[in-house]
């Protein structure tokens, strides 16, 4: 486990563990956060690709060269097992936010409702086209869905979010921070907890923080949370996302946040 705790205001805290996703749920109590934004690692677009209807970008058939991160085994009893911890440690009447490519909408994206009350299919438009040998893609999937009952804090939201996607990222699948900006903008409240099982480079745990709410995460990969870590430190102690140095101006000016490791 790794933490952020030097200025974070207490009780803020920012946690990244280096765990599976399902591991790392299943030490979390019941009903111990306040919303799930995540952006899993679905292999189905690369198997999909694999099978000889496109061309696989970046490495993914070379596992451990060091360029690309693993895929997370998202068969069907994987995702379940997924969906059942994050039901189990989200308190009731909150919200859960999934992102999905096409290929995994199509095969994982309905076992969503086995689990949760989806309310909104949102399209993320990424602005610029990118790889594709028929419509190039230009959008990606956010399962928008409750754990009982609750409504957005906010009626001016809508369901097709235009955030032009990251060139040159410094992490393979890097997302914008503006993305979970919008998954918590309805959903969360200063001093919420906020948790995404695949930090990734940590873009989830940057908007929990802008928002003055704490972050507890996971991702396989120790490089991605020494990565997710660093990045959450120098935002925490300068106010500047080192990803992202050009976004919006940090609201940790407005209500100080510590991080701790
Ligand atoms: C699509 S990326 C997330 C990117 C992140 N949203 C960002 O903006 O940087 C998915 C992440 O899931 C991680 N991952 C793959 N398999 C995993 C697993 N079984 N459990 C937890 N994390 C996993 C990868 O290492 C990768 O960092």
């Amino acid at each position: 486990m790794s933490a952020i705790a030097e200025s974070l205001p207490q009780p803020l805290s920012c946690d990244i563990h280096c765990l599976d996703c399902v591991a790392f749920l299943r030490r979390l109590p019941d009903a111990s956060v306040d919303v799930i934004v995540t952006d899993p690692a679905y292999s189905g677009m690369n198997q999909h690709m694999r099978f000889g209807h496109g061309r696989i970008v970046g490495s993914y058939g070379k596992p451990g060269n060091g360029r690309w991160f693993t895929e997370f085994h998202d068969d069907p009893d994987t995702y379940r097992a997924f969906l059942a911890e994050c039901r189990r440690v989200l308190k009731p009447n909150r919200h859960i936010y999934i992102m999905f490519d096409s290929f995994s909408l199509l095969s994982l994206g309905g076992l969503v409702r086995e689990f949760f009350d989806v309310k909104c299919l949102i399209v993320w438009d990424k602005v610029a086209i990118g790889m594709g040998h028929y419509f190039r893609r230009r959008h990606e999937h956010v399962v928008f869905a409750a754990k009982g009952n609750r409504k957005l804090s906010r009626r001016d939201l809508p369901d097709v979010w235009t955030v032009p996607r990251i060139r040159r990222a410094a992490y393979p699948t890097q997302k914008p921070v503006a993305l979970f900006d919008l998954m918590l903008a309805g959903s969360a409240e200063p001093g919420y907890v906020v948790c995404d099982p695949f930090t990734g480079s940590g873009s989830s745990a940057v908007a929990a923080l802008r928002q003055g709410c704490s972050f507890i995460g996971s991702d396989i990969d120790p490089r991605a949370v020494q990565l997710a870590l660093e990045r959450c430190r120098t935002f925490v102690s300068r106010g500047v996302d080192p990803l992202e140095p050009r976004a919006g101006v940090s609201r940790l000016r407005q209500r100080p946040a510590r991080a701790t490791g």
